[in-house]
């Protein structure tokens, strides 16, 4: 499964799943995420080699999902904008829900990557991986992460209180999921409304 995005520049942004050559880019924009420091519970930056690729290699074992975000006329690293993960539940008996993670490097949000990137991890997940319902968290206060998700038609299912203690202050953790069947059937209704 591949995607083009053409940015309002004319930048030409791909979205692929992940490859092996990936991997370094995609860690570069997590440990940038984590130095901003408000938007994951992760205090410490991943830099061995070999926790980057065990994480490949665990997506890989476990046929987990990850599509990668790609500005194709950059070299490794810094072709890679984005990533989206769907991967599997440590349950044995909720293999159908796929637990979503995302991250889109900081000069390129609010252009639309990161609703791509989820339409076509949510698209793969059921067709590769028979998902049937994605869950995924965010900080209460990720106004932008939040509005994304709903806009795409997640459902708020839950606030945890004071899940996460960062520099003396505590944050809540706010739940949601989408059923994917839903999540397609208002997709239809959207294309739907366009051609009217
Ligand atoms: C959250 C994230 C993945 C979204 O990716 P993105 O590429 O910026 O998303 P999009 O451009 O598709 O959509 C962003 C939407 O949020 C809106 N937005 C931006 N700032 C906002 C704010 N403060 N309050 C409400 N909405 C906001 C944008 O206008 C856009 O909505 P629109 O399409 O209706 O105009 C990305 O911003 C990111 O990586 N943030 C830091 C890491 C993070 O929060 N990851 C998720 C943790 S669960």
């Amino acid at each position: 499964m591949k995607k083009v995005l053409e940015l309002k520049n004319r930048e030409k942004i791909i979205f692929r799943h992940i490859k092996k050559s990936d991997v370094e880019g995609v860690w570069d924009n997590f440990n940038e995420v984590i130095e901003e420091g408000i938007y994951i519970p992760v205090f410490y930056p991943v830099r061995t080699q070999l926790e980057k690729e065990s994480w490949y290699h665990n997506i890989k074992k476990e046929n987990e999902i990850c599509f990668i975000a790609e500005l194709p006329e950059r070299n490794p690293p810094y072709n890679i904008i984005g990533h989206c993960e769907i991967s599997n539940s440590e349950w044995d008996a909720a293999s159908h829900v796929g637990l979503l993670g995302i991250i889109v490097k900081r000069k390129y949000r609010d252009l639309g990557i990161g609703r791509n990137l989820i339409d076509i991890a949510i698209k793969a997940s059921k067709h590769l991986n028979h998902k049937e319902k994605i869950i995924l968290s965010c900080f209460s206060n990720n106004e932008r992460a939040k509005h994304l998700y709903k806009k795409l038609g997640f459902r708020i299912i839950g606030i945890r209180k004071n899940q996460f203690y960062i520099d003396s202050n505590y944050y809540d953790e706010t739940l949601m999921e989408i059923w994917i069947d839903d999540y397609l059937k208002n997709k239809e209704i959207e294309i739907f409304l366009m051609d009217i």
